[in-house]
């Protein structure tokens, strides 16, 4: 597996703690676990997430748009969401905890008739490709709607482990949710390659000593190995080339 931009060695101390910043490649060996973020990286409910904000944004009469989204609140958790949203707007612990409830009823009435044709295209078959190489795969999602969208999208059965934002406490860009999922599928942090669309899991896998695959434009993701547009028709080779 050929990584651009780093030159690990072969030592596993070495391999956590020594890189170059010269432009070079280096080899690391094919990961023991690949864990997946959901929203934005195996489906593109990143989108619904951001039509739910808006539509509480609207309602409140607060301005917000797609872009301040995807800078702020791709990949974060739902109150860390919220506190974004109200710039500042002072309001209760009770008056927070119903706009969370109405944000989550927008959300999940638009994901209520997914189904499995919205995993991205050749999804299905590249979660087979890695099990069938032996490879552990795991969620790390923050969202609390985690097994919903997984079972709308008919593939729970491909995950080993499924870590969610029921998991942690400490949301993105924290380790936890990557560190609580190779946990599960039994896998040291250096074994494994996380894949996030959102600068706060490339931040989060990053902090838990893994390798990172952003998913998006190059310039969101300062800290990934490696950055790929999407996932579309991607092969395990894809993945590691
Ligand atoms: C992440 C999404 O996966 O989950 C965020 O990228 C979302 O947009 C977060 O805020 C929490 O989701 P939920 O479903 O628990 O509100
Ligand atoms: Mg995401």
């Amino acid at each position: 597996m050929k990584w651009k931009l780093k030159v690990y060695l072969t030592s596993s101390y070495y391999k956590r703690t020594v890189f170059s910043t010269v432009e070079n490649y280096f080899i690391m060996n094919t990961p023991k676990a690949i864990i997946f973020d959901l929203d934005g990286v195996l489906t593109d409910t990143s989108e619904y997430h951001y039509q739910a904000w808006k539509h509480l944004a609207d309602d409140e009469g607060i301005p917000f748009t797609q872009e301040e989204n995807d800078a702020h609140l791709r990949g974060v958790g739902r109150r860390d969401s919220l506190m974004y949203l109200l710039k500042g707007r002072k309001v209760s612990e009770e008056q927070m905890q119903e706009m969370m409830g109405r944000k989550n009823r927008y959300y999940t009435e638009l994901i209520k008739n997914m189904s499995p044709k919205e995993v991205v295209a050749g999804g299905v078959d590249l979660l087979k490709e890695i099990r069938q190489a032996g490879i552990n795969t795991a969620i790390a999602s923050a969202s609390r709607n985690t097994t919903t969208v997984l079972q709308r999208l008919e593939i729970t059965s491909y995950f080993d482990g499924i870590a969610d934002g029921n998991s942690v406490v400490n949301g993105k860009p924290a380790p936890d949710v990557f560190v609580f999922a190779a946990g599960i599928v039994n896998t040291s942090v250096v074994d494994c390659l996380g894949i996030e669309d959102a600068n706060a899991g490339i931040e989060a896998i990053k902090a838990a000593g893994m390798m990172a695959l952003g998913i998006g434009p190059k310039e969101r993701f300062p800290k990934a190995d490696k950055v790929m547009d999407n996932l579309e028709n991607k092969n395990l080779q894809d993945l590691l080339a």
